[in-house]
């Protein structure tokens, strides 16, 4: 008797995508066949060997280890492979004219309190004062008034408030409405450079692979408007360190802003500002909730 003809890799990959021909949900069968493919044309392509699969295993049992309601490491490993970014790319073609979206990141949490037009964002000291300043427009350039600013930022010490359990409420975040004009205006502080969390997994990817876990300095802005998209967005200081090796790779050059520095005399100081402070303009454009 002849001996039987060996199972080929192509056939390996074909018997598991067809697998999925049954399934009665269209999308979940392209979305599992298509992993299915590509899995394998990676095994494939880097000649996959068992002891480096059976790390990759130890990796990701580790990252559902330390993941919990306050580290999520599995979002980790999707920015810092650059893919949060691309599906955020893929979701949102903004229209030329209209402010870029960015990463959410893991330090926003909803409910931030309200707070008036000019107050500070700090409710303690945390840095340099930096009035930031501009208008909610939609795409023809009208102002939007009554359109919210969800807004979250690290002190000096390159914290957010969600990693210091002893910070006040409503430190270095909170939510602003725009004006009759569009206009919005509140105290941020500059903010400063910090790191991913680096102890994990994805720490240990970075630096076995010659990568930092710094990101460039900025602050968080969520923008919502009725009948609007929201728009998760970020302002970058434009001489901060790191805008060109952010290691989630969620720069975009229309994102940076100047932090102009004003002398602690100068006639717009906002109130309650005491000496040498900065003031940032950003204008956010929001596109029609119908566009798309
Ligand atoms: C952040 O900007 O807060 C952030 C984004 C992605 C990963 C870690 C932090
Ligand atoms: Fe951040």
């Amino acid at each position: 008797m002849a001996t039987p003809r060996r199972t080929t890799p192509a056939e390996l990959t074909a018997a598991a995508a067809a697998s999925f021909d049954g399934c009665s949900d269209e999308r979940l069968r392209t979305l599992m066949q298509a992993l299915v493919r590509h899995l394998h044309a990676f095994a494939v392509e880097v000649g996959l060997a068992q002891e480096e699969w059976d790390e990759a295993i130890r990796v990701l049992t580790e990252t559902g280890r330390i993941t919990d309601e306050r580290r999520q490491e599995f979002i980790l490993w999707s920015d810092t492979l650059g893919l949060s970014m691309l599906v955020d790319a893929l979701a949102h073609p903004e229209p030329e004219g209209a402010t870029e979206s960015t990463v959410l990141g893991p330090f926003y949490t909803s409910g931030a309190p309200l707070k008036d037009y000019g107050a500070s964002l700090a409710s303690e000291p945390a840095g340099d004062p930096a009035w930031l300043h501009g208008r909610v427009l939609s795409l023809e350039g009208t102002p939007i008034a009554g359109a919210e600013l969800d807004v979250w930022q690290n002190g000096d010490d390159r914290l957010y408030a969600v990693q210091r359990p002893e910070a006040p409420e409503d430190h270095l975040r909170g939510r602003f409405l725009t004006r009759g004009d569009g206009t919005f205006g509140f105290v941020a502080v500059r903010p400063v450079p910090y790191t991913i969390p680096d102890d994990g997994p994805v720490g240990a990817m970075l630096g076995a692979t010659g990568r930092h876990p710094w990101r460039p300095a900025h602050i968080h802005v969520i923008v919502r408007a009725a009948s609007h998209r929201t728009l998760v967005t970020h302002i970058f200081d434009a001489a901060s360190a790191y805008l060109d090796s952010d290691a989630v790779f969620a720069v975009k050059p229309s994102l940076l802003r100047e932090f102009v520095p004003r002398a602690a005399d100068d006639p717009d100081r906002p109130a309650g500002v005491d000496g040498d402070w900065f003031s940032v303009e950003s204008d956010f454009v929001l596109v029609p909730a119908t566009a798309g």
